[in-house]
């Protein structure tokens, strides 16, 4: 399989660009960070607190997630519901932040994550991909921006959903998801050692897109030569 890993910091443009490098290169997109969402999301709705490791383990095997693509979009299904409208806002962002650190969250989408990617080509983007993941992937790229280039892309997103909300609380809420993520015990996130850097805070989306397939491309031809 031809796939693709990216991973980078929270707003980084990873879902977006993804997104469509996806729809033009004919892959199937996976944000894997939608499935950590919906397990947050189920850890909200039953009152399980995110630092309470016990809690959280002993509930996992409850949880069913899986996802479907509808006309092209990826839905995440939480025990057979559609939570897409409930897993964006910034409670379920910090509690998916606090509850991605337990093992036993972790594995329990390592496989299902893994087994996507067997049978199709995938854009798949996360904090772990290159690294744990698809440590084979054909292509790993790390994505990164500034901080408050990051934290004022995520206040346009939410504020186009019609979510209010303040700049200095983004900004300081991506710093401690950021500080939480990369220095978590498993699989924390950093750049995988064959990825290639790529920053965004400069760049367009469509930029940033042909950026993307133009990395994959390369590697693809650097792999036709050698064979
Ligand atoms: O990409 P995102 O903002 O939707 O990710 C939400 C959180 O999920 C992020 O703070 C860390 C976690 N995550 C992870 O630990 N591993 C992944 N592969 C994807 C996301």
């Amino acid at each position: 399989m031809h796939n693709i890993a990216i991973d980078g910091p929270a707003g980084a443009g990873k879902s977006t660009i993804a997104k469509i490098a996806a729809k033009k290169l004919g892959f199937i997109y996976v944000d894997t960070g939608a499935m950590y969402r919906a397990m947050a999301l189920y850890f909200i709705r039953n009152g399980i607190s995110g630092s309470d490791e016990a809690a959280v383990s002993a509930a996992c095997p409850g949880i069913d997630i899986s996802i479907e693509y509808q006309g092209g979009e990826q839905v995440v299904l939480l025990n057979n519901e559609n939570v897409n409208a409930f897993i964006r806002t910034e409670e379920v962002s910090m509690m998916t932040s606090d509850i991605s650190k337990y093992a036993a969250v972790r594995s329990k989408l390592l496989d299902i994550q893994r087994s996507l990617a067997r049978t199709k080509d995938v854009i798949m983007d996360g904090r772990d991909i290159g690294t744990c993941v698809l440590p084979d992937a054909r292509t790993k790229i790390y994505l990164t921006a500034s901080t408050s280039e990051r934290a004022k892309r995520r206040h346009k997103e939410q504020t186009e959903r019609g979510i209010s909300c303040d700049i200095g609380q983004i900004e300081r809420d991506i710093a401690a998801r950021d500080e939480q993520d990369m220095n978590r015990e498993i699989a924390p996130l950093r750049q995988a050692e064959d990825a290639v850097l790529l920053d965004s805070s400069s760049l367009s989306i469509d930029e940033a897109v042909d950026a993307v397939i133009n990395i994959y491309k390369k590697g693809a031809m650097a792999v036709n030569e050698r064979s």
